[in-house]
């Protein structure tokens, strides 16, 4: 038997920004990172260390400047922008730190958001939504704005949304950064959840005992991924 491919796989994974240039920044340098299907992993560092540019190349956010990424067995340097935009949408959730919901929309369309008006009836929209909110303990709030709603509430609703596609992969990226502690451990119990439910979740994160969480550790230091043996 052949073993599974990884979700994500990176194989010399570099990015320079302003290269040839006095401002040149070497952000990322050689990273080989393998995440399996239903892991939960940290990826931790200090401010600079690189863990948003990386998270943007995992997110096909951005592309590299050298070595290959592979998300769920896909090439991304092989694809045009509409492929990409369809990969992005299909295989990722993105979680920030600022929530980024639509203030003038409920919880519920804020969650349906991603569904794409065209591709999914609206009977079907809102039975998704209003489940995907139920899942994540918030079902009882899908009437309710974003300032209705509390910190841990509004993160919730955030990760309700990153998962309406059913995508293999769910990118946070410092999750719990806004929220007080008691908070955030409600989150990292919800991702604990998730991925026991068989979901992916690489939490990004500058902070040890949020990584704690995760089943795996990687750690970066100006650019250079390497995984902390625990
Ligand atoms: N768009 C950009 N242009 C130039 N330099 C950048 C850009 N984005 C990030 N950097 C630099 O790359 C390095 C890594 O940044 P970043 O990935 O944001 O780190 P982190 O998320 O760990 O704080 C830093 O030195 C930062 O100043
Ligand atoms: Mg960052």
């Amino acid at each position: 038997m052949t073993a599974a491919v990884p979700v994500i796989e990176t194989r010399g994974l570099g990015k320079v920004y302003s290269a040839g240039t006095e401002a040149e920044v070497v952000a990322l340098a050689n990273v080989d990172l393998r995440i399996a299907h239903g892991d939960f992993v940290a990826i931790m560092g200090p401010s600079g260390s690189g863990k948003s540019t990386l998270m943007n190349l995992i997110g096909c956010l951005d592309t590299p400047t050298a070595g290959q990424y592979l998300c769920d067995g896909i090439d991304v340097a092989t694809l045009d922008a509409e492929a990409l935009a369809e990969l992005r949408r299909d295989k990722i959730g993105f979680v920030f730190q600022g929530f980024h919901l639509l203030p003038r929309m409920t919880a519920l369309e804020n969650v349906a958001m991603p569904m794409g008006y065209a591709r999914v009836p609206p009977a079907e929209r809102v039975e998704r939504a209003q489940a995907a909110l139920e899942a994540v303990g918030l079902g009882a709030r899908s009437g309710h704005r974003p300032n209705e709603l509390s910190g841990g509430q509004q993160q919730r609703v955030a990760i309700a949304r990153a998962l309406i596609n059913q995508p293999p992969v769910l990118l946070a990226d410092e999750p719990t950064g806004a929220l007080d502690s008691k908070t955030g451990e409600e989150i990292l119990a919800l991702f604990k959840r998730l991925r026991d439910d068989g979901h992916t979740v690489v939490l990004i994160t500058h902070d040890a005992e949020v990584a704690a969480h995760a089943d795996r550790t990687f750690v970066m230091r100006d650019g250079e991924l390497h995984e902390e043996v625990r």
